[in-house]
This record gives C-alpha cells, sequence and structure tokens, in this order.
C-alpha cells in the first residue's frame, strides 16, 4: 500500500500529533502527504505546520453540497499522491462518493469500544449508560456513521468518580497508542476481510 498518509483533522489534532511522533520515533513508516482541515485556525494545523507538513483548509461552508465538498477533498488528496485518509477528530460525515475514491483506505478513531456509543460525546454516552469499561477503536470508514469493520481496540476501566474530562483523557492515552499502530498494521498489508472482520496474517 501507499505509504502516503492524508490526515484529515477539525480541531485539536492530538492523535495527528501522536501519528507525527510514531514517524518520526521509527515505528510507523509512512510520510504525512497533507493535513486538511474543514476549519481555518485550529491547534492540529499549528502542530502539523510545525513539523513541516503540507495542511490546506477546506471550509464546508464554501460548497453547496456534501459531494461537491467531498470531490475538493478527493482531488487535494489525489494531488499529493494519498495512500491512506486517516480522519483524526475530522467532525463531518462523507459520501459515499469519497468512500469508494479510497476503498479500504480510510481509517477513523472513534473514543468509544463501537458499536457502542456511535456519533458525538461517546465518553458521556458511556458515562450515561453507566458502562464499566469503555475506549477506543480504529475503523473502515463507511458512509454509515462510526459502523465500519474494526481494525484494532483498546479498553480503559471507567471509574467510579470519573467525570466526561478524566475518562476522555484516559482514553485519549490510548487513541495515542492505538492509532499509530493500526496505521502501521494497515500498511503492512497482508490482511484480510471476512465479512466484517480485519483478519491480519
Ligand atoms: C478524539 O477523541 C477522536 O477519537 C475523536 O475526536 C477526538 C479528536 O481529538 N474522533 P484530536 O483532535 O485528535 O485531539
Amino acid at each position: 500500500m501507499n505509504r502516503r498518509l492524508g490526515v484529515l483533522i477539525s480541531g485539536r489534532g492530538s492523535n495527528l500529533q501522536a501519528i507525527i511522533e510514531a514517524i518520526a520515533a521509527g515505528p510507523l513508516e509512512a510520510t504525512i502527504a497533507l493535513v486538511i482541515s474543514n476549519r481555518p485556525g485550529v491547534r492540529g494545523l499549528d502542530r502539523a505546520r510545525a513539523a513541516g507538513i503540507a495542511t490546506t483548509v477546506i471550509e464546508h461552508g464554501s460548497f453547496p453540497t456534501r459531494e461537491v465538498y467531498d470531490l475538493a477533498l478527493i482531488d487535494a488528496l489525489r494531488r499529493h499522491d494519498v495512500g491512506l485518509v486517516c480522519l483524526a477528530g475530522f467532525m463531518r460525515l462523507l459520501s459515499t462518493a469519497f468512500v469508494s475514491a479510497f476503498p479500504s483506505a480510510i481509517l477513523n478513531v472513534h473514543p468509544s469500544l463501537l458499536p457502542a456509543f456511535p456519533g458525538v460525546e461517546a465518553q458521556q454516552q458511556a458515562l450515561d449508560h453507566g458502562v464499566k469499561v469503555a475506549g477506543c477503536t480504529v475503523h473502515f470508514v463507511t458512509a454509515e456513521l462510526d459502523a465500519g469493520p474494526i481494525v484494532m481496540q483498546a479498553a480503559v476501566p471507567v471509574l467510579a468518580d470519573d467525570t466526561t474530562a478524566t475518562l476522555s483523557a484516559r482514553i485519549l492515552v490510548e487513541e495515542h497508542r492505538l492509532y499509530p499502530l493500526a496505521i502501521a498494521r494497515v500498511l503492512a498489508g497482508g490482511w484480510r476481510m471476512e465479512g466484517r472482520r480485519f483478519l491480519a496474517g
């Protein structure tokens, strides 16, 4: 698989930072070809620039439809010869056109043990539900929100005195560890899908 990553962000970019650091430190053999944000002025863009990575802002508000917006994303990613798209806090649903443009080559990290608690505020959903174990999931992206085949998951305990902030922080540590590992696993190839099951080796 082409090891050129396109990372899509909307904000803080701490998962982007984890990918940058895993590449710099060696375990993740890849290049971030482009970081795209749908919002200007976000911290993730500063992190990318500080690492010397090409960035572009494609604001969704200036496009008439999701499909037209997604065509602009596809165009930017293709121009940078991206082989694997990594969503990292990208707060937009993707159209089927986008998903088909990168078959089995779009990943996302989500702060819950999917299929529990898809969508926004997953950590708050977990607390409200009263689960005792929470975690994060790296999965392939389909047009359905947070529903694609699972590549890797990591679990953390939910503690009696947890708030959304403390639980989110505990999950985030695992996100930063897991996402580069999962990207490396997918890039390494030699995996197959059986139904929804990602089977490595
Ligand atoms: C993470 O919790 C990620 O799982 C979710 O959005 C958050 C993004 O954080 N999809 P960051 O921008 O990577 O810091």
